[in-house]
């Protein structure tokens, strides 16, 4: 094996295309500099049959065939990402210390050295949480499936549930609750404003619903729910409630027992800053009683807290395989989150988000939601005319074409009004902001 050969860029075998190689270069004791993949048109520098074996005529099936194992590694494919400043709404950057938690050796998911780094993770996802629920855990999902979770256990066929709706992910929690035959009573609000307290507390009496449901920090508009009197009504009503913190957890205080949730869901690809793929989730005593006393089973087997209780809780008990390198980068994130403190945290996210509005500003970007319900680590914006004029979306390209920025455009009714900028987690940085106005200011000179 030539130890220069390529194994990405010109002459690599191309990922997802079957490796047919030109037989005019086969010969000499192997491939040489210069021939042809058929399927990816690349030339390539591997030598790719035994040294010194007999030519052969080359079927078109074939498979490389090396002396040694370093040369078949060599040749190995291999993924390349560029390389991104993720100012979106989400997933933000991972820092290298999560990602070289996750790229531990494997270890099995009921290894004593892998459940002690569960233990670990759950006792942090409390405090940060904000309770002692004993049901906390990281779901094998992203926060779509810790919001299936919440609403899977606690809702029934013909349970009424009040959902407040911001935007579009109060809306996804409508069509949850629809989907496990609810009754769901929507108390809306506009674009960019949050939930009104009297609206809310009005339904949730009249309607005295099973549960109540809200998101705290809902990323489509960049609105920071208040919780305390939603939360206070529904318990004045005797219903449950569930609370979204998939943007708000790890850059806002959340207190889950404070505020009396129920059930609430987070995902790590936001402040966390780990990759999308867990959703730690949280549910009270109150709500596992209500979960114990249903009168039917729980929809979902792979999401029922009852059953996932048995590897989550005391015994360690198989359930479903958990995902071990995904919670090694949480437990590795978590440990990053307490070493800052959350206090600091939450500062940084108030700092950076602040920077962001003031440097927009002069550019003609303009906060869409008021100062007290704007979320820290999400600021949606208003854009400039002359960008809605040439279209949003080619500003954008360009940012991420020319240097590498994503920021994240307007969801639902806000689509092509606003933009998303994410500083979230890790990327809750001054030397962040300053990268998307200098990219911002060459784009509109
Ligand atoms: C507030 C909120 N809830 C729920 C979700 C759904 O999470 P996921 O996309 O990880 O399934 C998101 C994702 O952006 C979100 O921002």
């Amino acid at each position: 094996m030539d130890p220069g050969a390529p194994t990405s860029g010109p002459g690599a075998p191309a990922i997802g295309r079957r490796e047919e190689w030109s037989g005019k270069a086969w010969g000499g004791g192997g491939l040489k500099v210069g021939a042809r993949c058929r399927g990816c048109q690349r030339s390539g520098a591997i030598r790719a049959r035994p040294r010194g074996s007999k030519e052969v005529s080359q079927p078109s099936d074939f498979k490389h065939d090396f002396e040694t194992v370093s040369e078949y590694t060599a040749t190995m494919p291999r993924i390349e990402m560029p390389r991104r400043l993720l100012l979106g709404p989400g997933p933000s950057n991972v820092h290298p210390r999560v990602l070289a938690a996750m790229s531990q050796p494997l270890v099995g998911h009921l290894d004593p050295a892998f459940l002690a780094i569960l233990d670990e993770v759950q006792e942090r996802l409390r405090h940060l949480f904000g309770t002692v629920n004993p049901m906390t855990l990281p779901i094998s999902g992203t926060g779509s499936a810790g919001m299936e979770a919440c609403f899977a256990n606690l809702l029934e066929a013909g349970d009424d549930v009040v959902v407040g709706v911001a935007g579009v992910f109060g809306e996804r929690m409508c069509e949850v609750a629809r989907r496990m035959g609810a009754r769901v009573t929507r108390v809306e609000t506009e674009p960019g404003t949050p939930l009104d307290d009297a609206a809310m507390a009005e339904t949730i009496a009249r309607i005295r619903p099973t549960a109540v449901a809200f998101v705290h920090a809902e990323t489509s508009t960049g609105v920071h729910q208040p919780v305390d009197a939603i939360a206070q009504a529904a318990r004045d009503a005797g219903a449950l409630v569930i609370l979204d913190c998939v943007t708000s957890l790890g850059g806002v205080d959340v207190t889950l027992d404070a505020w009396g949730i129920d059930a609430a869901y987070s995902g790590t690809q936001k402040c966390l800053s780990c990759p999308p793929g867990l959703s730690p989730v949280s549910f009270s005593p109150r709500a596992i009683e209500r979960v114990r006393s249903r009168r039917s089973p729980v929809q979902s087997w792979y999401l029922d807290v009852d059953l996932l209780a048995g590897y989550f809780g005391e015994e360690r008990v198989y359930h479903h395989t958990a995902p071990v390198s995904a919670v090694l980068g949480l437990a590795q994130a978590l440990r990053m989150v307490e070493s800052e403190g959350m206090e600091a945290r939450i500062a940084r996210h108030r700092s950076a988000a602040e920077a962001l509005i003031d440097g927009v500003s002069p550019l003609g970007f303009t906060p869409l939601v008021d100062k007290p319900f704007r979320l820290p680590m999400l600021t949606s914006l208003r854009l400039p005319p002359a960008v809605t004029r040439d279209g949003e979306g080619s500003l954008r390209r360009g940012l991420l074409e020319r240097y590498g920025i994503e920021v994240g455009g307007g969801l639902g009714k806000l689509a092509g009004q606003i933009w998303r900028v994410g500083l979230m987690g890790e990327n809750a940085r001054l030397i962040n902001v300053e990268a998307l106005l200098f990219a911002l200011r060459k784009e509109l000179a």
